[in-house]
């Protein structure tokens, strides 16, 4: 097995891990997601499946990486042999994630340079899909291409360049590069929440964003067109997890670099609640940013145009345009966005990489490159005038389907296999504060139920679908399982791989 180093010091393992979490999931994701989910109802949903679902696991994942010393694969597979393939796949449905979360930090490159002119003008929305993406019209066709975005396509190499650079000395490096990545960037969004709620007409979308309609909450048989209360839960439990990076591995590779002494229940804490209280905070500004674009396009809140994965990229520079110095304040926000977002991405590499490494012993630099390598081949798909409906599917069937299997599937091995109250003593011999026998009832029992069930429910609601109409569903249908099954595939054999373990 590779050298496991330790971080250098304590603060250093809970920057690195919520450099992790905090990233686009908190200020590009979770904003729109919201908006689609119905505001303050899926905000509820977000904070209840936060506690009881997303802070327990983000716990296991760190306690499971200590106990094992392993990487995700070799952790699972210290559980029971038969049992790596399964962290491979987990590992896998984050790279596929982190090949399309890189085409985001592209825009946001992208973006970083269009602030020295402010080139987005009085009409974002427009600048967006006709300018930058040269977005193909009719969503129900991804299959036609559009044109090649070559700068798209330099943001692309540029940004790997960067997470690259990153992560080259392991994680004594990431630990230092953090503190700038975390701690910078929360000054800049206070004042664009200050900017953003003070905008005219934001009073409307503030609303939207911290009132709940309670009934969508129990609205379990929804009229056709109405979002039904499985998928609104199911965005929020998966919005959870996207966000604490639980379910791609990422934790477990960085909870096995630990010492003995740091407190996992603790810390597990700050990491989830700095977290979850970024994206809330975040919110403000956009809310308020689609209320002012609601007000001025004279419609109600739920009909402004743009929404999406597009939908933060014209609200934020419909901010940046109502600030003083809108020059600088746009160039240090994307900036701020893509230093928030590179600790995430580099932390899936780290997880990636320090398996294979601790499988077949590759040296640190040669499984970072090739990772790296592979991540710009498989972010050139997005790279396209259709690319942001793909991107839009496969965020959204990696997320709704992928990370929630694997979710689940954790929560019965550790849950049932090793057990859970053998896992709950370990973490309560490692922290001042201690966990209950109610953590083992939410491993076992209540996250797995509520899972399978929304899961369920998803499936069946797609394949009903997809019969009725054969437009973007059917592909999202062969397409989105299609992929699962190939990193099922593609993890079962790197499961088998004989390992050389020569490093
Ligand atoms: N947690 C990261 C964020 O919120 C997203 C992420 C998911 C990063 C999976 C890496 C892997 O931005």
């Amino acid at each position: 097995m590779a050298e496991r180093d330790i971080w250098g010091n304590r603060t250093a393992f809970v920057l690195a891990s919520i450099g992790s979490a905090i990233g686009l999931g908190n200020l590009w994701r979770f904003p729109y997601v919201c908006y689609e989910f119905g505001g303050g109802a899926f905000l509820v949903a977000y904070i209840v499946c936060l506690v009881s679902a997303g802070i327990p696991l983000l716990m296991l994942e760190f306690a499971l990486g200590k106990q094992t010393a392993q990487a995700a694969p070799g952790a699972f597979a210290k559980i029971d042999k038969r049992l790596e393939w399964f962290g491979w796949f987990a590992v896998g449905i984050g790279f596929v994630i982190c090949s399309y979360y890189s085409a985001i930090m592209s825009y946001c490159v992208n973006y970083f340079y269009y602030s020295f002119t402010l080139a987005w003008g009085d009409d974002p929305a427009e600048f967006f899909n006709r300018h930058v993406l040269d977005k193909t019209g009719d969503p129900e066709q991804p299959w036609a291409l559009g044109s090649f975005r070559w700068q798209l396509f330099f943001g692309l190499l540029l940004t790997w360049s960067l997470i690259l650079a990153c992560v080259w000395k392991g994680t004594k490096t990431v630990g230092k590069v953090v503190w700038v990545t975390v701690l910078g960037p929360w000054a800049l969004l206070i004042l664009f929440v200050i900017r953003g709620v003070t905008l005219e007409g934001a009073a409307d979308g503030l609303s939207y964003y911290v009132t709940p309609r309670w009934s969508m909450l129990w609205n379990f048989s929804p009229a056709p067109g109405e979002i039904g209360a499985h998928e609104l839960w199911l965005a929020a439990i998966s919005q959870v997890f996207f966000s604490l990076t639980v379910g791609f591995g990422v934790m477990i590779a960085y909870g096995s670099f630990l010492d003995d002494e740091t407190c996992i229940v603790k810390n597990t804490w700050i990491i989830g609640l700095g977290d979850a209280l970024t994206a809330i905070v975040g919110g403000f500004a956009v809310f308020g940013a689609l209320g002012h674009k609601a007000h001025a396009d004279g419609v109600p809140i739920t009909e402004v145009v743009e929404s999406g994965p597009g939908l933060t990229f014209v609200t934020y520079p419909e901010i940046i345009n109502g600030l003083p110095l809108p020059h600088l304040f746009g160039i240090l926000f994307f900036v701020m966005l893509s230093l928030l977002a590179i600790d995430s991405a580099f932390s899936l590499v780290e997880a990636l990489s320090s398996s294979v490494r601790d499988k077949f012993g590759f040296t640190h630099r040669q499984a970072n490159v090739a990772v790296s390598l592979a991540g710009v081949i498989f972010g050139l798909p997005y790279m396209f005038g259709s690319g942001i409906h793909w991107l839009d599917i496969v965020d959204h069937f990696m997320n709704f389907c992928g990370l929630s299997i694997v979710v689940l599937g954790t929560c019965l091995i550790v849950g049932w296999h090793f057990p859970a109250s053998r896992m709950r003593h370990f973490i309560n011999q490692r922290s001042d504060g201690k966990i209950d026998i109610w953590w083992d009832i939410r491993i076992q029992l209540i996250v797995p139920a509520a899972i399978l069930y929304m899961l369920g429910f998803e499936v069946y609601v797609r394949l009903e679908n997809a019969y009725g109409d054969f437009g973007l569903r059917s592909q999202e249908l062969v397409f989105g399982w299609g992929m699962l099954l190939l990193i099922f595939f593609a993890s079962v054999v790197l499961s088998l791989a004989r390992p050389n373990l020569r490093s």
